[in-house]
């Protein structure tokens, strides 16, 4: 139930062990304990809130603006300690022990993300935590996916790491930054070869025109992974970066 990055390093081989790996490490960096609140931003279809409702004992407001997800995860956590409020971030109210950001940010343009942060701030708890996970573009480099914000998604926006903790350290202490890139890499293969391996039952469900349109994005999304592939290897910084070269 999750579209976001899943986490390889711990010897997930599939895209839903690799979700499952994810959630569990995100639970640990945020030390959840039973009795705790946690809002989750942009929280797709459920599957976040549910997993931490069930399995650390904590109490999950979900949040997305999707009608058609909230729908799906208010079914999904249904007997799970968890509320989905269909609406936008700026909306949200309360206070809690937790807040997970998990690839929503690229939803909140530049221009807002004082606002954002500022927002998020404001719903922490004294003591409390939040663990954000973004797909930050680095600076100079071949910008595919600027090509998709601009034709393609819209309003999508993808910013630099440097964007993102200048903005997030006028409101928080940032006490750990985890490169999970070849995670997000592994985590596209799978999605890629997931989708060519449902064609027929995606065309089905979602019906010839938007499967159409998704299905043209395609090839940019290889055209994605092969260019990281060939990315050169100087000068240092465009290096392509291994599982070694992170630890
Ligand atoms: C890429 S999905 C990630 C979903 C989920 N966090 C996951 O890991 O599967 C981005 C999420 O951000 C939500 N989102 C987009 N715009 C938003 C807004 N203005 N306020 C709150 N959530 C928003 C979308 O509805 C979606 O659930």
């Amino acid at each position: 139930m999750q579209h976001s990055s899943g986490y390889f390093a711990t010897g997930a081989s599939t895209f839903a062990e690799a979700q499952v790996e994810k959630l569990k490490l995100i639970a640990s960096k945020l030390q959840l304990r039973p009795g705790m609140t946690l809002i989750d931003v942009g929280c797709g279809f459920g599957g976040l809130p549910k997993f931490m409702a069930d399995n650390y004992g904590v109490s999950v407001t979900g949040v997305t603006p999707s009608d058609s997800m909230a729908k799906t995860a208010r079914n999904h956590c249904c007997r799970s300690q968890v509320t989905i409020l269909q609406q936008d971030w700026r909306k949200m109210e309360g206070k809690f022990d937790r807040i997970t950001v998990i690839e929503m940010l690229d939803h909140v343009r530049k221009q807002n993300y004082d606002e954002f942060f500022r927002k998020i701030q404001s719903l922490l708890k004294p003591g409390g935590r939040v663990l954000l996970q973004h797909y930050a573009m680095d600076p100079g480099h071949f910008h595919f996916t600027e090509f998709l914000c601009k034709y393609q998604y819209g309003l999508i926006y993808f910013s630099t790491l440097s964007d993102v903790v200048s903005h997030a350290s006028n409101y928080f202490h940032i006490s750990n930054v985890h490169d999970i890139s070849c995670d997000a890499e592994e985590t596209y293969k799978h999605f890629i070869d997931m989708v060519e391996t449902n064609r027929d039952k995606m065309t089905t469900l979602a019906g010839p025109k938007v499967w159409k349109a998704f299905e043209s994005r395609m090839p940019w999304r290889k055209v994605a992974l092969n260019a990281e592939r060939s990315r050169p290897t100087k000068p240092s910084w465009f290096a392509r970066m291994t599982r070694e070269g992170l630890h």
